[in-house]
């Protein structure tokens, strides 16, 4: 036998919770599309999920665990190169089941953390300015403390929305409405597109604190060529009002209609839109270019589906 003989690399192994979820398995997917091993944290009564099923026979290693179950989940994150999260939920899951997790993998010694932050740069919003990106500000605080790399992936809006639960693009009445500047540039990344990058960033050692991408910059009025171009219908703009009327109308639906315990009430939308708007949490500069085998979706493609 040479002295050299090859030795076989093991794939490296990517711990992911929230991978029955709208993101998460389509990030599972895509490690699995890169080699990597996924192990997928599954909550017991979540196993027998479709997207579970479908996970399975793709090859990931599922692992029935309560996330409060501190000794099983460090188990679980024995051996990972990162552990990503792509859970969605209020405080007790962004801020307390996170927290959880981040122990399991220092305890671990796992060297990096993805938390599910997939969001417009709330690192430039004042604090109370959004309720759940305020969460996801305090859990990075407890992130930055802990002996471990962190990278957030921030995507802005997902141009998924723009079909259906973002009140922007009306396609009944063809108009795009809007608050404020019809010149103020927006961030849309796809949800396909998101789970593509941070998948990328999973794998990769070298990543910053964070990661910035959109698969289109657009202004109100790109968004309606966009949504003209796509449909082949013309559509106009309605000017709903200054940015202080979107304001107004938030804080009167949340009085109307708090829903406390729903993660994205009308209200929760309105708000991220609100920031939009007003340009702060705009993504600069952009990672776009990092992994340059990833392709990046349009606005255009997007609304076409809609047709
Ligand atoms: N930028 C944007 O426009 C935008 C839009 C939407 C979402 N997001 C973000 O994307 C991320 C993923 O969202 P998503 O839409 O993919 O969410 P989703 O489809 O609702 O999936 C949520 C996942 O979290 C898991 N989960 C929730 N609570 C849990 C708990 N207490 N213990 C264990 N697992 C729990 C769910 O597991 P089960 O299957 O067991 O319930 C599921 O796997 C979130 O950070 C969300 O805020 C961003």
């Amino acid at each position: 036998m040479p002295d050299s003989a090859p030795t076989a690399v093991s794939p490296a192994i990517i711990v992911l919770a929230g991978a029955t979820g709208d993101l998460g398995h389509r990030i599972a997917l895509a490690l699995l599309a890169r080699g990597a091993q996924v192990r997928a944290l599954v909550r017991p009564g979540s196993t027998a999920k479709p997207a579970t099923e479908a996970l399975r026979a793709q090859g990931a290693q599922l692992v029935e665990v309560e996330l409060a179950d501190e000794a099983a989940l460090a188990k679980a994150c024995v051996g990972a190169a990162c552990v990503v999260s792509a859970l969605s939920g209020l405080r007790e899951v962004i801020v307390g089941a996170q927290t959880q997790l981040l122990r399991a993998a220092v305890a671990a010694g796992v060297p990096r953390f993805i938390p599910s932050d997939y969001s417009i740069d709330y690192t430039k919003l004042p604090e109370g300015s959004n309720r759940n990106l305020d969460l996801r500000r305090e859990f990075g605080r407890r992130l930055d403390q802990a002996p471990i790399r962190a990278t957030s992936v921030l995507n802005g809006m997902f141009a998924d929305l723009l079909t259906g639960q973002a009140p922007v693009i009306l396609f009944k009445i063809r108009r795009v409405l809007y608050w404020g500047s019809a010149d103020q540039p927006l961030d849309f990344t796809t949800i396909a597109d998101t789970a593509a990058f941070t998948a990328a960033a999973a794998l990769d050692p070298d990543t910053p604190r964070y990661l910035r991408v959109a698969g289109e910059v657009a202004t109100v009025r790109d968004l309606q060529a966009a949504a003209t171009a796509a449909t082949g219908r013309r559509f106009g703009r309605l000017r709903a009002g200054g940015l202080w009327l979107l304001h107004l109308m938030i804080r009167i639906t949340r009085r109307l209609a708090p829903a406390k315990k729903e993660v994205f009430p009308p209200w929760q939308g309105m708000q991220y839109l609100h920031n939009m708007f007003t340009g702060l949490p705009k993504l600069a500069p952009l990672d776009n270019g990092r992994y340059p085998e990833l392709q990046w979706t349009k606005v255009r493609e997007v609304l076409a589906s809609q047709k």
